[in-house]
């Protein structure tokens, strides 16, 4: 992994979806150095689709309108070849949006083409190196997909964002237990970035003490706790008519800084598995993961799984196997 160590050289980020909301909150943090720091220059490459283009067109004008001198090169365009040239990092925001009454099978049957002919133009055009952040829902699947569709990419240079979901329950702990979230440690966010996701607050301290006495012990979790996590992204929908933006950014941003930098405490990121956990081979599972640095990570194996948490475990795997037959049947 090549990305902290150009620092005189531009990195080339791409963003798809860059006149979307989650995009407007995004790209001036990246063309800030809030995510590689304020020595890395970086050129920022905008996808689009056709209809979107005066849109992003305002964007890049407020962009430049920052003044940055980290920010270089813009490209803003609806050609893929062109976004994903030489891209060291690409982050994959765009995809078409749940509309209501639509079921998910309908959701995939419109993103699966979509993922699968950026990944065949990634592999060809992009970075050796590229990192890839799938956060268009639904993600988890999207990222299993666009992997197969371009072996060439390492399948652990694409992950897909869970981060979001992690900072939700760090900072619920923090509130709980009346602490800041720099003192919440042992969260895990396990399986899909859905309403099946497993938010883990077993290990969960909070200025080194254990959680979840103040988090109302295990039944109040089950009942009250665990359902507010997992539904809290309805919850931004339906108050804010929009989904969540400012917060998906900056989980983008702890996500990348995380895994591309490295980090000291162990967070939760959607990779392939590789069986930890019983989890088969063949979807992208929220993990607990170490980063190392330079890209690198690792699945944290060995943590105790309970009876309490097994089932749940076990159904957010099971909802990802089933998206993959759909996924796949759909792109055959
Ligand atoms: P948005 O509708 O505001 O923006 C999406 C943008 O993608 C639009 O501008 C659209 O024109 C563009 N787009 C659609 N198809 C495209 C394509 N083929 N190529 C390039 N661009 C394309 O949506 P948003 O609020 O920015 O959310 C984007 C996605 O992120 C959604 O799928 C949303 O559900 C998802 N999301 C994920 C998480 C997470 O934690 N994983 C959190 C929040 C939102
Ligand atoms: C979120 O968790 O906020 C989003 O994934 C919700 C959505 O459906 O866009």
């Amino acid at each position: 992994m090549t990305v902290i160590t150009k620092s005189d050289k531009p990195l080339t980020i791409t963003v798809t979806g860059a006149a979307g909301q989650i995009s407007y909150s995004l790209l001036p943090l990246l063309a800030t150095g809030k995510l590689f720091g304020r020595s890395q220059p970086v050129n920022l490459h905008l996808l689009e689709i056709p209809p979107a283009m005066s849109a992003l067109n305002g964007v890049v004008m407020e962009l430049q309108d920052l003044a940055s001198p980290l920010l270089r090169n813009i490209v803003q365009t609806s050609d893929p070849t062109v976004a994903f040239r030489d891209a060291d990092v690409i982050i994959l925001v765009g995809a078409f949006p749940r509309r209501k009454g639509m079921a998910r099978r309908d959701l995939l049957s419109k993103n699966v083409p979509i993922f699968t002919g950026h990944a065949q133009i990634m592999a060809d055009v992009a970075s050796s190196d590229v990192h890839i952040l799938v956060v268009g829902n639904p993600a988890n699947t999207n990222a299993m997909i666009l992997s197969r569709a371009a072996p060439s990419i390492p399948s652990r240079n694409i992950t897909a964002l869970t981060r979001l979901d992690h900072n939700r329950s760090c900072s619920l702990v923090a509130r709980k237990c009346h602490v800041t979230t720099s003192k919440v440690e042992g969260v895990v966010m396990w399986g899909n970035h859905s309403a099946t996701q497993y938010p883990d607050f077993t290990r969960a301290t909070a200025g080194g003490k254990p959680a979840i006495h103040a988090m109302g012990g295990e039944e109040t979790v089950a009942s009250e706790v665990i359902p507010f996590i997992q539904k809290r992204g309805a919850s931004v929908i339906e108050a804010r008519g929009a989904s969540s933006a400012m917060s998906a950014a900056q989980a983008i941003i702890d996500h990348l800084q995380s895994w591309l930098i490295g980090d000291d405490r162990i967070v939760s990121m959607a990779v392939p598995s590789d069986g930890s956990y019983g989890v088969k081979e063949g979807v992208w599972f929220s993990f607990p993961v170490r980063c190392l640095g330079s890209g690198e990570y690792e699945i944290v194996t060995g943590l105790e799984i309970s009876a309490f948490a097994k089932p749940y475990i076990d159904a957010t795997a099971d909802e990802l196997f089933a998206e993959r037959e759909e996924a796949i049947a759909i792109s055959q």
